[in-house]
């Protein structure tokens, strides 16, 4: 099983979740917090709302961050008051759709500003979290940084095209971390990276898409949070320092 920095009774041990008003981050950091080896959680976000229940706030700390590069490069300093103490990363941003766009159905939909946009959030956000957390995870003996990705992201994969902007950025989301897991392996080699699949989700993210999904392969937030932890917690993982898998623990191919 991956180590966690709780060597010593009553360690302090950190998780981050960073993109944390995901539906997906939010059931998350909910079993997070009501894990007992975890002393602090760590959120991070555009803006938080108060409404949105936590039941756990005494372990939760909240950062907001506008994904600036600036902002968060000071972000990351500050959580160097952590060094040593995490055992886990999630990086939850992604986007397929807004009120401007939607995801292109023909060549003729690509559009720079989209490709730009969902580049930005999908690949670029993550990688500078990348960047800016390896010198916080430096001292780290057992980390895992789990990204979610998405299996429309896997070159091979790829038989029906479209959506332009998400593939092409979950491709290049995955190029980038299985690259950096290539450096952190020659200077941080307590820290590894899963690359996620969720499947489907019912979250905001696929709900113009849902329709589409039959009823049994549409999964609760819950679930794919349970089946996540489970994953990393049931010693699944090999010795690789990163992998690309899906919520049922399968492989998926580059
Ligand atoms: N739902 C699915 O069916 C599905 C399938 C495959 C993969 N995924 C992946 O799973 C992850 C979680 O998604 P979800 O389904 O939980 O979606 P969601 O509830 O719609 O959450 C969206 C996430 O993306 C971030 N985000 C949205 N717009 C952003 C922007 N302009 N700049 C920076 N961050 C932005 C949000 O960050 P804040 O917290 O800062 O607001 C939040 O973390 C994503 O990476 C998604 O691609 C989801």
């Amino acid at each position: 099983m991956l180590g966690n920095s709780t060597s010593e009774e009553n360690a302090n041990n950190v998780a981050i979740v960073i993109g944390a008003n995901s539906k997906i981050a939010i059931s998350l950091i909910k079993r997070l917090g009501n894990d007992e080896s975890f002393t602090e959680i760590v959120t991070i976000g555009r803006q938080f709302s108060d409404n949105v229940e936590t039941g756990f706030s005494n372990k939760v700390s909240r950062f907001n961050c506008d994904y600036a590069e600036a902002s968060i490069r000071e972000i990351c300093e500050q959580l160097k008051v952590h060094k040593g103490q995490i055992s886990r990363v999630f990086i939850c941003n992604g986007i397929l759709h807004d009120t401007q766009f939607q995801p292109e159905k023909r060549i003729e939909d690509v559009t720079a500003e989209n490709l730009h946009k969902v580049f930005e959030v999908n690949a670029i956000i993550p990688m500078l979290w990348i960047k800016y957390l390896k010198p916080v995870l430096a001292n780290e003996q057992g980390c895992l940084v789990t990204v979610f990705s998405a299996r429309i992201g896997s070159i091979e994969d790829n038989r029906k095209g479209g959506w332009y902007a998400y593939r092409g950025s979950k491709a290049a989301l995955n190029m980038l971390l299985k690259t950096a897991a290539i450096e952190y392996e020659r200077v941080l080699k307590g820290t590894r990276f899963l690359v996620f699949h969720p499947g489907t989700t019912d979250t905001p993210l696929s709900k113009p898409f849902q329709k589409y999904v039959s009823q049994n392969k549409l999964f609760k937030p819950e679930f794919v949070t349970d089946q996540l932890l489970a994953l990393i917690e049931r010693d699944s993982l090999t010795d690789d320092n990163i992998q690309f898998l899906g919520w049922d623990g399968n492989e998926i191919p580059w």
